[in-house]
């Protein structure tokens, strides 16, 4: 995932090796102000309302299905390994570290549960899958601040994963969905029509994540890394909020469909309120 008030943007202010590089003109902020304090206010502004929200209606149904996946993922030895690879190279200064890698591993091990249970497929395909879906929640976004980073990713993965205990087409599986990840792109034809499942959790799970979390956690991660003067926040959030209302039709499993649209919608009520509070409070940085 990326947040869609910056689709389209390449992250211009740190190189992979963390060095600092020339911020470019555009996004440069008056005499280089430090915004951070700023976006920090809004930030607890986005929590505040985000607090006074209900819980989405896929945590609360779904609670036995999210909490088996949390299990697995926690005490699963297999994941563990590929966890500590994440962990050893993920970047965590771009709103897709280790926070979101870790959640989209869960929603999607609990879609797939779902979704497993829903076809009746045997427990122990099911118990696979559900690993194999978040191996690859994990491993989404190593590349993510590269241009095509879903392909990117995906050679990463294959690459990564040459040394795990994984069979040739599980690898495929797996580097299928994290190539076919992204919002707004073509999807790509699987390798078999059975690696679709896991590319629709996988893509699910992630798109989960432009509900509340865009709000408490994706964009100001974003926001930090670039240091956009307030003005040029403010004249993207109209087309942020549109892409948020387009990424409603996009869920591709059948429970992603029934559940996802309601936390896009959470999403969205956020930033409204959000906007009210810029204008009404933070007019003379506009
Ligand atoms: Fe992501
Ligand atoms: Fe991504």
């Amino acid at each position: 995932m990326r947040s869609p008030f910056f689709v389209g943007g390449r992250p211009s202010g740190r190189t992979r090796s963390g060095g600092r590089k020339e911020i470019s003109a555009k996004m440069k902020t008056p005499e280089n102000q430090d915004m951070g304090p700023v976006y920090a206010v809004l930030r607890e502004k986005a929590r505040e309302i985000a607090g006074r929200l209900p819980v989405a209606d896929f945590y609360r149904v779904h609670g036995s299905a999210i909490e088996r996946s949390r299990e697995t993922l926690q005490g699963n030895a297999l994941l563990a390994d590929v966890f500590t690879l994440v962990r050893q190279s993920i970047e965590n200064d771009f709103g897709h570290g280790l926070t979101h890698a870790r959640k989209v591993a869960r929603d999607a091990g609990a879609l797939m549960l779902i979704e497993c249970e829903g076809i009746g497929m045997v427990p122990a395909a099911a118990e696979r899958n559900l690993i194999l879906v978040q191996a690859a929640g994990l491993l989404h976004d190593m590349r993510r601040k590269e241009r095509h980073h879903a392909k990117a990713g995906a050679a990463f993965a294959r690459q990564a994963l040459a040394v795990f205990d994984l069979t040739p087409r599980e690898v495929d599986f797996v580097c299928y969905a994290i190539r076919n990840h992204e919002a707004f792109q073509r999807v790509q034809p699987p390798p078999r029509p059975e690696a679709t499942l896991m590319s629709d959790c996988l893509y699910d799970a992630d798109k989960f994540r432009w509900g509340p979390d865009n709000f408490t956690d994706t964009l100001w991660d974003m926001v930090t890394f670039y240091n956009p003067p307030l003005a040029v926040f403010v004249a993207r959030y109209p087309g942020g909020m549109r892409k948020l209302e387009e990424i409603k039709s996009t869920f591709r499993s059948d429970t992603g469909k029934r559940y996802g649209p309601q936390m896009i919608d959470f999403g969205v009520r956020i930033g409204r309120e959000l906007m009210n509070v810029i204008r009404t409070e933070f007019t003379h940085l506009i």
